[in-house]
């Protein structure tokens, strides 16, 4: 199966009424999970001041019950398969012990430890809006005996990258983190990305796309056109392009890379 290359889907708008009552009548068994996430997002939009804050919420209420199933693996084969898959595809785009990676939305480490063991020790640099998942991070480290590769995991409340050095990352990685966030911060991301990227260095991110209306789903999934966020990226001063060789493995989201002048 190839998860990105279905036409149907691609211009599927998740939010519209006609979507959401097709959807109901197909599949009774996700109505309470669905009224109990449209309760939650009623409460988070009256007590959060910005999206970071919201998402946060969502990360603090799902990695209570399972950081795993938080960063989206319903099993622990699942998470093992979706990390093992995303590192593969960076080994065979030229990943090496010496590059020095920036992982944008670390979660729990579901890639991070395949990419800690694999770079040279202080070479992995995760940062993450959320507490609860950067804990359950410290613990896939420990179970995995990586300590002694020194990474550092860092929380931050926005994407400005303000505390990273200047050119010092030779590979950023965000996977299935943009598919969570609005416009606005996608762009705060790529409008300070360069900064902390070194020469010949590129960044890779996972997005949910669409090639119809674009589209949100309870401000947790959200669905761009590629071209949206090429011209985003173009508007930065970057280049950016589909990752055709990503559409042919078996995943739900799409990837740009994105690279300075
Ligand atoms: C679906 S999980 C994916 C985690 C990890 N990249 C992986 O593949 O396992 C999304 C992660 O991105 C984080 N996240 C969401 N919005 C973010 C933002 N604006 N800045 C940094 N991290 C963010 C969430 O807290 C969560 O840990």
């Amino acid at each position: 199966m190839t998860g990105t290359t279905d036409p149907a889907r691609m211009r599927t708008n998740r939010a519209a009424l006609t979507h959401k009552i097709r959807y109901a009548v197909r599949r009774p068994d996700r109505w309470v999970p669905h009224l109990r996430r449209l309760g939650r997002d009623w409460k988070l939009r009256l007590t959060t001041r910005d999206h970071v804050a919201y998402y946060r919420a969502v990360m603090k209420a799902d990695a209570a019950k399972s950081p795993s199933r938080a960063v989206g693996s319903a099993t622990p084969e699942r998470w093992l398969a979706l990390g093992q898959m995303q590192f593969d595809y960076l080994v065979r785009h030229g990943l090496t012990p010496d590059d020095r990676m920036l992982e944008i939305g670390c979660g729990n480490l579901r890639a991070g430890w395949r990419f800690i063991d694999h770079l040279d020790t202080g070479h992995y640099h995760g940062i993450d809006i959320s507490p609860e998942i950067l804990i359950a991070a410290g613990d896939t480290l420990a179970e995995r005996g990586l300590q002694e590769k020194l990474p550092h995991l860092g929380l931050v409340r926005d994407l400005r990258l303000a505390s990273l050095p200047a050119g010092h990352f030779t590979v950023v990685h965000a996977h299935s983190v943009f598919s969570h966030c609005p416009l606005a911060v996608i762009d705060e991301c790529l409008s300070h990305i360069a900064r902390v990227m070194a020469p010949g260095a590129f960044f890779d991110f996972t997005f949910n796309r669409t090639e119809g209306k674009q589209h949100h789903v309870l401000r947790e999934d959200f669905y761009y056109r590629t071209d949206t966020l090429v011209e985003l990226a173009r508007s930065h001063g970057l280049t950016a392009r589909l990752m055709e060789d990503w559409e042919q493995l078996p995943h739900k989201q799409s990837k740009i890379r994105v690279t300075t002048a």
